[in-house]
């Protein structure tokens, strides 16, 4: 009796509380009742202008945001542009230095002289194709192109690579297809003349494409628009792409096995590396990254360390889409995950690929490499050592 008593009186307990949640809704909606919640219809502009940032790129990015704005594209008026748009030479030829970024960046004048370089020719994405390779995915697009970043001097690395990892043909029943991407090595930085030497390369190995710019480390975000642009109209059928430096080991037949296994949205948005999450720029001027504040401001989007990284044909093809809006930055990985992030994508870290090198003592053990997909550095000796250790049928790693 008791039990059932005190169950009532819980029963009446909650039924009062409802009815007390009911008092107070119904309260509220008869004061909407009363008008409060009209569709109200903006008359004015109901967002805020955007400040221009302090730092140069960032502020490029704005403006290139801006130009890509769907409200302002189709509205002819300029009343909604920002008066400090009208700075940024749209109709000027992108390709003659851009002599505004001297008073336009605060402290041009004490900044080292790769800046200076890099910012008056910051807008030129297109130079002359020097030498050209349209065979190559002419007849047959590559299942897997490998890109390597190399300077003209490197001769004894092209080479290594040609005799290790990078042997064009048939590997594990897939077409490999191998271009060395090159810029210029000009008079201008007291290089030696290595043009006619160069010719013969190129003439008897077919693989070496060249353009007509200043091969510097802060130029590598052009030869990556300019390859993104290669691919896109001399190799569009390539199925994966592995883009990476000349002093990398890279485990091609890991690399094919793991392709293999791909299938659906996993292999067509494929973009794998070594990726570094939550860096920044260097503010220390003597490291090599460094980048001052007056420039970039922010945390970089996650980004595939240039060593190496694969990503597919079709990643590709949306790289080269986006890149035109997102103004070129002088270190190449990072542009590279900044357009990832502009898709709205990030890269995904794959333990295969180790830009920071294995552990010293498992440095002469072939089974090290077997699980790897890119080991750097090393050299073109180094290349050979390993590749024909992996090449060994009795290798028995268990
Ligand atoms: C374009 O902008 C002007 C000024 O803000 C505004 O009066 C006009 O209605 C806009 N037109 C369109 C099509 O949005
Ligand atoms: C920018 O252009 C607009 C319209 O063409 C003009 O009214 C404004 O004065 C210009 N601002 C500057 C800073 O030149
Ligand atoms: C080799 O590849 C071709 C086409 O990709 C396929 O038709 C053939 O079955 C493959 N052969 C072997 C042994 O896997
Ligand atoms: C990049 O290449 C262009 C064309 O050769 C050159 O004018 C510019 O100075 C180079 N930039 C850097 C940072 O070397
Ligand atoms: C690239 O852009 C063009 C034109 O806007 C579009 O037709 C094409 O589908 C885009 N390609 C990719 C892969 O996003």
């Amino acid at each position: 009796m008791a039990l059932l008593r005190r169950r009532l009186k819980v029963v009446v307990m909650v039924m009062m509380f409802n009815l007390f949640i009911f008092i107070l809704i119904s309260r509220n909606s008869s004061q909407d009742k009363s008008g409060r919640n009209k569709v109200r219809v903006p008359t004015k502009r109901f967002w805020a202008k955007i400040k221009p940032n302090n730092a140069f790129w960032n502020r490029r990015q704005q403006v290139l945001d801006l130009q890509q704005n769907p409200i302002l594209i189709f509205n002819d008026s300029t009343a909604e542009r920002p008066d400090w748009l009208n700075d940024t030479g749209l109709n000027s030829d992108p390709c003659q230095p851009d002599l505004r970024v001297t008073t336009q960046v605060k402290d041009y004048n004490s900044l080292p002289g790769r800046f200076k370089d890099f910012l008056l020719y910051m807008r030129c994405r297109s130079y002359p194709l020097l030498v050209d390779q349209p065979h190559v995915c002419q007849e047959d697009p590559p299942f897997l192109l490998l890109a390597v970043k190399s300077l003209a001097s490197h001769f004894d690395r092209r080479q290594a690579i040609r005799q290790s990892w990078g042997r064009a043909g048939t590997l594990a029943n897939r077409t490999v297809a191998t271009v060395f991407l090159l810029g210029n090595a000009t008079p201008f930085d007291h290089h030696p003349d290595l043009s006619e030497m160069l010719r013969y390369e190129s003439k008897r190995h077919r693989d070496i494409v060249q353009w007509d710019y200043r091969d510097s480390f802060f130029n590598l975000t052009v030869k990556e628009v300019l390859f993104q642009e290669w691919v896109q109209t001399r190799c569009p059928g390539a199925r994966y792409i592995f883009k990476g430096d000349d002093d990398v080991f890279v485990n091609t037949h890991r690399i094919l096995d793991f392709l293999k296994g791909l299938s659906g949205p996993k292999a067509r948005d494929l973009f794998v590396g070594d990726v570094i999450t939550n860096a920044g720029p260097h503010r220390d001027k003597k490291v090599k990254y460094f980048i001052p504040d007056t420039m970039y401001v922010g945390t970089y989007p996650p980004y595939a360390g240039g060593g190496g990284y694969l990503y597919s044909g079709d990643m590709a093809a949306r790289l080269y889409n986006v890149s035109e809006q997102v103004p070129l930055y002088p270190i190449d990985d990072v542009y590279t995950g900044m357009c990832l992030r502009k898709l709205g994508l990030a890269p995904e870290k794959h333990k295969g690929f180790r830009t920071f090198d294995i552990e010293e003592k498992y440095r002469s053990n072939p089974c090290a490499y077997k699980s790897l997909m890119l080991v750097h550095p090393r050299t073109p000796q180094e290349m050979i050592q390993i590749w024909t250790w992996l090449s060994d049928p009795d290798l028995n790693c268990q």
